[in-house]
C-alpha cells in the first residue's frame, strides 16, 4: 500500500507516480499537520484523466484523527460533539478524494494510550454509522496496543478489518497484535517497517538472503511482512524505490529464513 505522509506539495505528483508504477491501494489521512489529502485527490483526478485507472481499480483508505492530533487546519468544528465531528471529517475527506465512498476508514489512534475510552466508543460508533451509510466499506484502528484490542472487543465493538500499527522487530514485529489478528481475520497493515528497524536492514541474516537474490534489504523486509500476513505500507518518494518496493514479492523466501528473519530481534 502506497502511503503518503509528509509529501506536501509533492503529494499530487507522488500519489500519480505511485499508481503508474502498479500500486493501487493508496493511505491518507484527513489530517493537515501531516498529510495533504486533497493533493491525494489531485492525484488520483490525474490518473483518472489519463486513463491509467478508474475509482473501482484503486483501494482508498482515510483516516479519523482526534483534535490533539491536528494542527489548526481543522476538517471538522472542534466544539461539535464527536458523532459530528466524525461526519463531517468523512464528508471532508469525501471530498478531498473526490469520491463517494472510501474503501476503508481508520481511527488514526484510540483518545489515550493506556486503553480503549468513551470516547473511542462513541468515534466508533459514528465511524460504524458511516459504513452502514455506505461511505466506507470496511473499517481499521491505527497505533493500538493489544490492550486497546482486548478492551474494544470487551466492550462489544464491532471489529476492525484492518489493523495499522508501527511495526519495530525488536516486539517481534508487533508480535502479540498480530496474533490477535490472525485469530480474528484482521488484516494487519505494517508502517515504519524500514525506518523503525535500521537494525535489521543492516543484519547479516537479512544481507545474505538480499545477496543472494539480487535484492535489497529493504526488499527483503517487505518480502518478509508480506510472508507473515502483513500488508506493508511505504511511503517512498523515489521512482526507483516504487519499483523495488512491488517487485519485492518475487523474492524468495524459505520458511526458514521467515522464521529467521522473526525472531532476530526480539
Ligand atoms: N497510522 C499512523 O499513525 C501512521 C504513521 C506513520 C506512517 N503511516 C503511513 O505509512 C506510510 C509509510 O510511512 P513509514 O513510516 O513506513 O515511512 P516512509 O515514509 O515509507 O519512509 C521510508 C523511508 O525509507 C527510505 N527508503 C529507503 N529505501 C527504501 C525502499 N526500498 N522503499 C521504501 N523506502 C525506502 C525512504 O526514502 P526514499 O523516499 O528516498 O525512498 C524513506 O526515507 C505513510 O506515508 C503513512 O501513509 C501511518
Amino acid at each position: 500500500m502506497y502511503g503518503t505522509a509528509w509529501k506536501e506539495e509533492r503529494t499530487p505528483g507522488l500519489t500519480e507516480l505511485a499508481i503508474r508504477t502498479g500500486f493501487r491501494a493508496i493511505d491518507t489521512a484527513n489530517q493537515r499537520r501531516h498529510y495533504f489529502e486533497a493533493g491525494v485527490g489531485e492525484g488520483l483526478a490525474a490518473c483518472y484523466e489519463a486513463g491509467i485507472v478508474t475509482r473501482a481499480d484503486l483501494f482508498l483508505q482515510t483516516k479519523f484523527t482526534y483534535v490533539p492530533g491536528q494542527d489548526h487546519r481543522l476538517p471538522y468544528d472542534p466544539h461539535a460533539d464527536l458523532s459530528t465531528q466524525v461526519a463531517q471529517s468523512m464528508a471532508s475527506s469525501l471530498e478531498h478524494l473526490r469520491t463517494d465512498h472510501v474503501d476503508s476508514y481508520v481511527l488514526h489512534g484510540p483518545a489515550s494510550g493506556h486503553g480503549w475510552t468513551e470516547y473511542d466508543a462513541e468515534v466508533w460508533t459514528a465511524m460504524v454509522r458511516e459504513r452502514d451509510a455506505g461511505r466506507t466499506r470496511v473499517l481499521g484502528v491505527s497505533n493500538v496496543s493489544l490492550r486497546h484490542l482486548q478492551q474494544m472487543t470487551a466492550a462489544g465493538a464491532a471489529p476492525p478489518a484492518f489493523v495499522q500499527n508501527r511495526c519495530f522487530a525488536r516486539l517481534g514485529w508487533d508480535r502479540a497484535v498480530r496474533a490477535f489478528c490472525r485469530e480474528r481475520g484482521i488484516v494487519y497493515q505494517g508502517f515504519s517497517l524500514l525506518t523503525a528497524n535500521p537494525e535489521v536492514l543492516g543484519h547479516l541474516i537479512v544481507m545474505r538472503i538480499a545477496a543472494k537474490n539480487h535484492a535489497t534489504p529493504a526488499q527483503v523486509v517487505f518480502r518478509f511482512a508480506r510472508a507473515v500476513g502483513m500488508l506493508p505500507l511505504t511511503g517512498t518518494s523515489s521512482a526507483e524505490h516504487m519499483k523495488q518496493d512491488l517487485a519485492s514479492d518475487a523474492i524468495a523466501l524459505s520458511d526458514d529464513e521467515v522464521r529467521a528473519i522473526e525472531s532476530l530481534a526480539g
